[in-house]
């Protein structure tokens, strides 16, 4: 938005909109209000390049020290895309707070909510302290945009998160992806993004095992049926696909030359990088490791149900060379038009399937079976903040 005019000078001018902005989607609750949210640092692995054409060169601790301004520019757009994401899911889950299935999973998805924010907030510190007079403009317009008025940068994080299907596989699939991104950026060469990630990443792990267990609860509990499970994991995880990006892309190419975004698997892959194909590369790990959590989910289903899967990484793809194409969820074949309208009926939830699935939450008390053993989510939010370096 050139010309925009910042409204804000400092961070505590920001945490003003932030305010606002929890009351006006309607998040603000008792448990959520009463959330002391900080800006966390914590420990990077090395203070050296790792990667890239500045390899072990000290990492640059401001912006001044990052030597051109290109280099600047998509190092920002990078922390304004992930703190987008962070703002966007809690607007998609906003309607959920109400009619969790147990206590217990309502003060989960609080804890997942006050921890997204807690994440939108550490990109928007980084903004307003690093990266000047854009950088406030950035964090700014980072709270004036709308999941339900589909204004967030990325598809996935348009779309409603409306019901407690949805919610467990997004945050299994969807929070997954970005762990892939915050491991990547936590190679970053400019050492302040790096250090945000420890936490981020400690908090996100609570998101995914939530999101993982449900799923696991769903599918032991038997009543939603395989086939309607299975259209649940093909909507979100192929739009997860889309979230590692274009293939062939060249801000991902000069986002390794620089050192500022690494692969997933930096410290132990010792190969050299396909540089044209670094977005697929993370993509293909990242499938691997869904492919493998599904097949857990596997040993719970009940006898004669069809097996999980995740879907073929062509399938549905919004994005990249796969795009607006038509396979076969399951085997990756080609269809023709007719077969592949016939498929997408066959493969993902339609508003029929979604009336049904409501109908069974509503209906059948034993949908999701009982959260055990576990601590209170709210109680133990604080454990992982603890050992925390506040800068
Ligand atoms: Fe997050
Ligand atoms: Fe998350």
């Amino acid at each position: 938005m050139p010309g925009k005019v910042a409204k804000i000078g400092t961070f505590s001018d920001w945490i003003g909109l932030f305010n606002d902005w929890r009351k006006d989607i309607g998040v603000n609750t008792e448990d959520i209000d009463a959330f002391h949210f900080d800006t966390l640092y914590g420990a990077i692995d090395t203070e050296e390049i790792e990667f890239g054409h500045y390899k072990g060169r000290r990492k640059w601790e401001n912006l001044r020290q990052i030597p051109t301004q290109q280099m600047r520019d998509a190092l920002m757009n990078m922390i304004v895309y992930q703190g987008d994401t962070e703002f966007a899911s809690v607007e998609q889950q906003r309607n959920l707070l109400e009619n969790a299935p147990t206590e217990w999973d309502r003060r989960a998805i609080t804890r997942v909510m006050i921890e997204e924010m807690r994440h939108g907030w550490q990109m928007c510190a980084l903004l307003v302290d690093h990266f000047g007079y854009s950088g406030k403009v950035e964090a700014q317009k980072m709270l004036e945009r709308r999941a339900f008025e589909n204004k967030r940068l990325l598809g996935a994080f348009n779309v409603d998160v409306d019901n407690w299907m949805d919610f467990f596989t997004y945050t299994d699939f969807v929070d997954r992806d970005g762990k892939f991104q915050l491991q990547m950026l936590k190679y970053s060469a400019f050492a302040p993004l790096g250090r945000s990630m420890s936490y981020m990443l400690r908090e996100e792990a609570f998101h995914m095992g939530t999101g993982n267990d449900g799923l696991r609860r769903i599918v032991e509990a038997g009543v939603i049926p395989g086939w309607l499970i299975q259209k649940y994991l093909n909507k979100w995880i192929s739009s997860s696909y889309d979230l590692f990006g274009t293939d062939h892309s060249s801000s991902a190419h000069w986002a390794y030359v620089w050192g500022v975004k690494g692969r997933y698997d930096e410290p132990k892959n010792d190969k050299a990088p396909d540089l044209d194909d670094l977005n697929d590369y993370n993509r293909n790990l990242y499938r691997d490791e869904v492919s493998g959590l599904i097949e857990r989910f596997n040993g719970s289903l009940k006898a004669g149900q069809p097996k999980l899967y995740a879907p073929n990484i062509k399938f549905n793809r919004a994005i990249g060379k796969w795009a607006g194409q038509k396979y076969h969820a399951q085997t990756g074949e080609p269809l023709d038009d007719r077969a592949y309208e016939e498929h997408m009926k066959e493969y993902m939830p339609s508003a029929t399937d979604k009336k049904l699935l409501l109908e069974i939450i509503e209906t059948e008390k034993k949908w999701i079976a009982e959260k055990t053993g576990a601590r209170d989510p709210l109680s133990t939010i604080g454990e992982v903040r603890k050992s925390a370096i506040n800068l």
